[in-house]
Formats: C-alpha cells, structure tokens, sequence
C-alpha cells in the first residue's frame, strides 16, 4: 500500500468512512456491488446518493458494466467479494482503475476481511497500483469486534481536507481511548500475534465446515469468516434453513437479501458465518446443521 500517514483517517468503522465520502465526492451516483451489503446501500442512500448496481460474475465487479459519467464511485471488497467471495480478477483490477481515471471518480476499497486468507498469498491492496484514484478502507470489525468502531482510510491527496473536514462536522473526531489502546496493540505486537492467532483459528473453523458440508456447492471458501452454501432448490429453503442457521449463530442472512432487485429472479443461497459461535458450540452447530441441509435436499449433497 502507498499509506503516507498524512493521507489516513481513522473513522468510526467502515460505515463512516463510506458515508464521508458520501458528503464529499463531486456529484453522482455510487456503484455497489450486486449482490453486496443491503446495510451499505442504506447507509449511501441516508447521506443524500443515488445507488446503481455493479454487477458481480465469478471473476468479481464488472467495471464495463459502469458509465463513464454519472457515478462518483465504485466501491468493492476486492480481495474476498462480499457475499459470494470471488476474489477481483486482475484484468477488472486494472479496468476498475481505468474507469476510474478515466471519468475522473474514485473506486473504494473495502478491505473489511483482507487478514484473514487461508489457501493462498494474501491479495495486494488495489490501492498501492492506484494511490491516485483509489480509497483505501480497513476495519478493526473482523479482526478484533465489530463494537470496537474503528477503521482507516487511506485517501488520495486531494481528499483529505474535505474528508477531515466532513468528519470534524460530523462527530469532531473518533475517540481517542480506543484509539490508543489499538496504537498499543499495534506496537507491542499483540495485535500482529492476535491475527496469526486468530487466522488460525478461523481456518479449523473453515475446514470443519467444509468437511461437515462437504458435497454441497460452497463459495468464497479462501478467506474471510463466511462461505456462500447454493441453494439450487430455491427461495423456499433459503428462508427455512436461514432459521435454522440463525438458531446456530452460523447466518449472516439469504443470498436473496443481498441483491439490490430483491423481486427479480435469482440464485438462492444461504450467508454462513463462522466467526460467531463459541469454540464449545461450534462443531455441534456445524454438524446440526449439515443433518437439517440433508433433509432439505433429500439426503443428498446437489
Ligand atoms: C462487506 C463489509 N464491509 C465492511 C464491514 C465492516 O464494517 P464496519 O467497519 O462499519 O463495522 C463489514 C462487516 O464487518 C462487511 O461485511
């Protein structure tokens, strides 16, 4: 990353950052990814925007299908694509970045899961190919709690006054205990250790689901702390087994949730997240909840 610490602003989690922006950039509407985060389509909308749908396919966002004006941003997780998980091909990193320049907007990064890879080299930030016209975005949510309210973002130069200005008029700035107790974390090295750690733990977590599972298509299964399960039996299953999931902590939601055109026929699936139960309850969880999966699909992996 190009991360010259005159160019970081930390905000109160990600949801800020993105809702700074909102205030800031030059007129126009904001691309998000479809399917993506129903709570960031929210959240862009309260601060004034316009939401268009960036298509996602198994290669990750498709910047063709972005105009080239009209939009002030596109904002992805390249790294591990939330919900499905793909990882950004490199050709549409390097469109993405084209676009970007070339209608003079700004793509957002949102690197909300980027410490947790398992089965490969962990995937460059896009921002260190493209300091210019991307905004960088990394959270505390995955790696330490989601209640910690603390990320950073890394802003093009000409950004930063707007932005600190807009985050000064907003909350005047992010609280300065939680920041220093991170900044501690950080140079003693326990945060570094509680990642590794954490990575680890995370992964036998992955693994035991995947073989609980095993035979069912899963997605996105390389990183992060959620797989997409599919579903081909439709919205009917996806809702049912969503209950039982969300009775096991192991629901983040219904792939159906996440599209922006939630009437339009699409795939169903089910969000399964893995951070969330105890490591007491977790195989119990897993297990239970492959039993009630067979049932559904009659006692076979489809
Ligand atoms: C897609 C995505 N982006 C970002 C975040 C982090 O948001 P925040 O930092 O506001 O908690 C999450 C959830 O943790 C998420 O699922």
């Amino acid at each position: 990353m190009d991360a010259a610490p005159g160019r970081i602003v930390v905000t109160a989690g990600y949801v800020q950052a993105l809702t700074l922006l909102a205030r800031v950039l030059p007129e126009g509407a904001f691309a998000l990814e479809d399917p993506g985060l129903p709570f960031h389509r929210e959240a862009v909308r309260f601060a004034g925007r316009d939401v268009v749908p960036l298509p996602v396919d198994p290669r990750g966002a498709e910047p063709a299908a972005l105009p080239s004006s009209g939009v002030a941003a596109a904002v992805v997780t390249p790294a591990h694509q939330y919900p499905t998980g793909v990882t950004l091909h490199p050709d549409r990193r390097r469109a993405l970045v084209s676009w970007a320049r070339a209608a003079a907007t700004v793509v957002v990064e949102d690197d909300y899961d980027g410490e947790f890879r398992y089965d490969r080299q962990p995937v460059g930030a896009l921002q260190g190919t493209a300091p210019d016209c991307v905004v960088y975005v990394g959270t505390a949510s995955k790696t330490l709690a989601p209640g910690v309210r603390l990320a950073w973002m890394v802003l093009p130069g000409r950004l930063v006054e707007p932005v600190m200005r807009a985050k000064r008029l907003t909350d005047f700035q992010s609280e300065a205990l939680g920041q220093l107790t991170l900044a501690e974390f950080i140079t003693s090295h326990a945060y570094d250790r509680h990642v590794r750690a954490s990575r680890s733990r995370y992964r036998r977590r992955r693994d035991l689901l995947l073989s609980a599972l095993e035979g069912y298509p899963l997605e996105g299964v390389a990183a992060g702390q959620h797989v997409l399960l599919g579903l081909p039996g439709g919205a009917p299953a996806e809702s049912h087994l969503l209950r039982q999931a969300a009775a096991r902590s192991l629901a983040f939601g219904t792939l159906g949730d996440h599209w922006h055109d939630r009437s339009a026929p699409h795939r169903a699936g089910l969000v399964l997240g893995y951070g969330t139960p105890g490591d007491g309850g977790f195989p119990a969880a897993v297990t239970e909840l492959a039993r009630l999966l067979r049932e559904e699909t009659g006692g076979r992996p489809r």
